[in-house]
């Protein structure tokens, strides 16, 4: 028998929100399995943020895992009481051609996404010590339809991105919004088919400090205006959008873990920001940095994403701790620290 909290899986262990979840969950003792792709012996990942967390080398251990072969989830999976299915195979913003860089066509991200959920909760049943299963799935699988009007500028768990719509449409990262939509309802409906308790934590752009070892791509893209004019065209201007800090995010993963009953889908967005308020915050305490002045982005076109209604979340007992301006700033602070500003 497992000492402390006893142990859980946490899939794709070098993410942004995975990392943050694992260093939360070693804090409130948990003792954790993660999972990381492998790559070849002469090019091997530095995992050090992750084995240099507190607690990490008496609680945590790492396995090799690929979404494209979900029965290598397995031993990671064996003996744990929950699992925190992170790990998604998405394209890097960086990359002009997204597909080739994965070597994958799009579709194929699809597919390994929504069979390789499906072979992570076929695990988590045949080891008979899984209890709940907490998928991250994506704003992207809540926002997305071609009727939105000013009555959809506030979304809650009833709205599902309409994947015909995005097919057709094809608008920036379609098919990671077309993956996390039909890979999350297969997470549910495989919950509820064979009864193992599965729930979903949706989140908006997620910022805040990081410890994993590239930039992640949600701060890149929230942070745009300061990393540059050809980061706003690249990935398209977002006029507002709903945010969330990492550690919000990590714990409201352990919180919904932990809850006495908890169902379905679960929005986790404290706020929604505009770019003319980000600019405001930068300007405040961050007069060092050139951005766009206040008149020119005024002028600048582009998403108004919906809000995510995380009452749902609220009312379960949940209590979001940081605001907007903390969130940007610990962000900012970090990307300084670490070079990328
Ligand atoms: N960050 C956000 O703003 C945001 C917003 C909404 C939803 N989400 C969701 O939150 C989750 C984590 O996102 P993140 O921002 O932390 O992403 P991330 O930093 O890009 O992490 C993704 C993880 O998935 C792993 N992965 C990729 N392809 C894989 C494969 N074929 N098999 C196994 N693992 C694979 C990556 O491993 P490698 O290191 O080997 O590439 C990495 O560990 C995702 O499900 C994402 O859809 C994130």
């Amino acid at each position: 028998m497992e000492g402390g909290k006893g142990r859980v899986c946490v899939t794709g262990g070098t993410g942004f929100i995975a990392s943050v979840i694992i260093k939360r969950l070693l804090h409130e003792g948990y003792s954790v399995n993660t999972t990381i792709r492998s790559s070849p012996a002469n090019s091997k990942k530095d995992v050090s943020f992750l084995t240099n967390l507190p607690g990490a080398p008496q609680r945590l251990q790492i396995f090799n895992a690929d979404l494209n072969n979900p029965e290598s989830f397995n031993a990671a999976i064996e003996g744990c009481i929950g699992v925190f299915h992170t790990a998604t195979p998405s394209p890097t913003i960086d990359d002009d051609n997204y597909s080739s860089q994965l070597n994958q066509t799009q579709e194929s991200i699809i597919k390994t996404s929504v069979d390789g959920v499906l072979g992570i909760l076929k695990s988590c049943l045949n080891s008979k010590t899984v209890k709940r299963v907490v998928y991250t799935s994506s704003g992207s699988a809540v926002i997305h339809h071609s009727n939105r009007s000013r009555e959809h500028e506030i979304m809650d768990e009833s709205y599902w991105s309409d994947v015909d719509f995005l097919r057709d449409t094809k608008p920036w990262l379609w098919f990671n919004s077309v993956s996390k939509t039909l890979a999350e309802k297969a997470a549910l409906e495989f919950g509820e088919q064979h009864g193992l308790e599965v729930v979903s934590l949706i989140p908006p752009l997620v910022l805040g400090p990081f410890i994993c070892s590239k930039l992640p791509d949600s701060v890149h893209i929230s942070l745009a205006i300061l990393f540059g004019q050809g980061n706003m065209d690249q990935f398209g201007a977002l006029v507002r959008f709903p945010i969330a800090h990492v550690d919000d995010l990590a714990r409201a993963h352990i919180f919904l873990l932990q809850h006495p009953n908890p169902k379905g889908r679960y929005n986790c967005s404290p706020c929604s920001v505009t770019l003319g308020e980000i600019a405001d915050i930068i300007r405040s305490k961050h007069p060092e940095f050139k951005i766009p002045s206040p008149e020119s982005i005024k002028e600048i076109t582009g998403e108004n994403m919906p809000i995510l209604n995380s009452k749902k979340l609220i009312d379960a007992g949940f209590e979001f701790k940081y605001g907007t301006e903390e969130t940007f700033e610990e962000a900012i602070q970090c990307c300084k620290e670490k070079g990328y500003l």
